[in-house]
């Protein structure tokens, strides 16, 4: 798994006003650098999916997108269908967010039908699992993961159309991060999952840690095993941390 490419992903959550646009347009600027080690993704709010995608042409960052509806079109009002996120310039969907499990009740299925229809439009789903700290003191992380991995990663998934973020729901925004002997041990875990289900594409897929990563941290989680990239909240709102980030992958 030494040689799968990283694979920075910011998610700016509900943050991005239009006058923000600069820090994307730093990201862009920096971006040729920090592609030498691991491959940007951007996931804006949808307002400015189409404003960043049509900057970034041309560039080293890729655009992308923080949910999207099951369906293709419709009577589904203020949903927005992965069709008119890839037709924005989305290539990326990320999908099951624990703020979208907690937020709008979202559960496994619906999670792997959001997976299936960023496929169907053309983009890549990023699917997002993490126990809450709960759990993790009732002792039940891996049990959770378990069923998370097999109730939202649709069969046919791949290592080019599927990437895992496992972001412990208690290291987002707080601050806190696992230690690196509890990200190996749960990568390693996550790893075994993918390649028992996947066979060789399981074994190539990539697995971002999400969770309070910042610069100051990045270089020794990304040097983990089984560590194959960041899914970036806070942090990716400035173009010098997020490009920092990127330089500390291995
Ligand atoms: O999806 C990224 C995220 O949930 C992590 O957020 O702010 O802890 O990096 P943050």
């Amino acid at each position: 798994t030494d040689a799968i490419r990283p694979l920075i992903a910011g998610n700016w959550k509900m943050n991005g006003l239009r006058a923000q646009a600069a820090e994307f347009d730093a990201m862009l600027d920096g971006a040729a650098e920090a592609t030498g080690k691991a491959d940007l993704l951007v996931c804006p709010p949808a307002t400015l999916i189409a404003a960043f995608a049509d900057k970034a042409r041309g560039k080293k960052v890729a655009v992308g997108a923080q949910d999207c509806h099951p369906k293709a079109s419709g009577a589904h009002t203020g949903d927005i269908a992965a069709e008119l996120l890839v037709d924005a310039g989305a290539s990326a969907i990320i999908v099951g967010h624990s703020e979208r499990r907690a937020d709008h009740c979202e559960d496994d299925a619906l999670i792997r039908q959001k997976a299936e229809a960023a496929w169907r439009a053309g983009a890549t789903a990023i699917v997002c699992i993490g126990e809450t700290q709960a759990q993790r003191d009732a002792g039940q992380t891996l049990e959770i993961l378990r069923g998370q991995l097999a109730g939202s990663l649709p069969e046919s998934s791949t290592a080019a159309n599927l990437v895992v973020a496992y972001e412990p729901v208690w290291a987002i925004g707080t601050g806190l991060t696992p230690t690196t002997q509890d990200v190996e041990q749960i990568h390693g875990f996550i790893r075994e999952f993918l390649t028992s289900r996947f066979k060789a594409d399981g074994a190539r897929m990539r697995i971002l840690y999400g969770g309070s990563v910042k610069p100051s941290n990045a270089a020794e989680l990304m040097a983990v095993k089984n560590v194959n990239g960041a899914l970036v909240g806070g942090a990716s709102l400035k173009a010098a941390d997020f490009l920092a980030i990127a330089k500390g992958c291995p």
